[in-house]
């Protein structure tokens, strides 16, 4: 089979099966809802979803960093034509992308507003993104250090891995992957790109795995699981840009509008957990989900990938 077949088949699949959908259908009540923004649109699974259940006269504006992304989810919603907008940027730039449909002729928003009623985000990058080797998202497969989301975005993991101090390796290391061994793989770092920079995905995963040594057999994961994490982490700012987005996106919401995020690792869960508690102590939103909702067994029978995943959704009650 080609390796666009397989393409094909994998974007199909995924197509069917966008992480926890359902909760996240039940939850977003998308039914009665007129503008709804999906901050991560990847290849628009999640968006195919809420297009399928909003009302016809519901405006669906899709943001992703990744230009192919966008013109994968085109391609997957072309039958929705005329009830949604798609923009290459940065969810945390969410105001700004808004005011500028405002400023259109045919703008979705009406007298003036920009208010929304839903925001969504499924955190991190698509399975379409990894599997492309040529990102080097994936220790699996050879690549080049990249790691951007967006690649017109000046600094890749290239950038970091040969140019930081050993002492900065060691924070980011520490600090996206809380990786135990951050000391001892940054040390093998700066002693390697004394002879010849890192370039690729494969030459980092050795790298990592010659540091850690046996250390890693007491572990379930593969040694370069975190590093990677903490390097494309720091290279996308993914934890200040969620933040930004979380606060700006609260106070973008319409009343009774709803905000959804999916999260897959405990740093960013605690971001949006704290979020959340803080606009509700303000009496801002009323959290849905007192404790974040995890996919079904069955669910991660279907999709390994998310078997981390957790979602929290909230509603905007002033
Ligand atoms: C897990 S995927 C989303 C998959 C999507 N829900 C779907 O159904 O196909 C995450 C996507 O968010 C994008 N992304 C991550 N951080 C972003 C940011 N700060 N701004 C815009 N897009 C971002 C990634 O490029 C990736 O395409």
């Amino acid at each position: 089979m080609s390796t666009v077949n397989i393409l094909e088949q994998m974007v199909n699949k995924i197509k069917h099966y966008p992480v926890m959908y359902r909760e996240v259908l039940e939850f977003l009540d998308l039914k009665n809802k007129r503008i709804v923004v999906d901050g991560t649109l990847g290849m628009g699974s999640h968006a195919y979803k809420f297009l399928e259940v909003m009302p016809k006269e519901s405006f669906f504006i899709g943001i992703d960093r990744d230009h192919e992304s966008i013109d994968i989810a085109r391609n997957n919603l072309a039958q929705f034509a005329l009830r949604f907008s798609l923009v290459q940027g940065d969810f945390s730039q969410i105001d700004q992308i808004l005011k500028g449909f405002k400023a259109l002729d045919q703008s979705p928003f009406s007298n003036g507003m920009y208010g929304i009623d839903v925001f969504f985000l499924d955190l991190g990058i698509s399975t379409y993104q990894l599997s492309i080797s040529d990102r080097g998202f994936s220790f699996l497969k050879e690549g080049p250090l990249d790691m951007r989301m967006d690649r017109k975005y000046f600094l890749s993991a290239y950038d970091l891995v040969n140019n930081l101090s050993e002492e900065e390796l060691i924070h980011i290391f520490r600090k996206y992957g809380e990786e135990r061994y951050s000391r001892r793989i940054a040390y093998f770092i700066v002693n390697e790109r004394k002879i010849s920079p890192i370039s690729s995905t494969t030459q980092l995963t050795q790298l990592v795995t010659k540091a850690v040594g046996a250390r890693s057999h007491r572990s379930r994961i593969h040694p370069a699981t975190r590093i990677f994490q903490a390097l494309r982490i720091a290279v996308n700012r993914e934890l200040e840009v969620l933040e930004k987005a979380l606060s700006q996106s609260i106070s973008l919401l319409n009343k009774g509008g709803r905000i959804g995020v999916i999260s897959f690792h405990s740093l960013e869960d605690r971001i949006v957990k704290h979020a959340f508690k803080s606009a509700a102590s303000l009496g801002v939103l009323k959290i849905l989900t007192k404790k974040p909702l995890t996919p079904t067994e069955n669910e991660i029978d279907e999709n390994s990938a998310s078997r981390s995943a957790k979602l929290r959704v909230a509603e905007k009650i002033c």
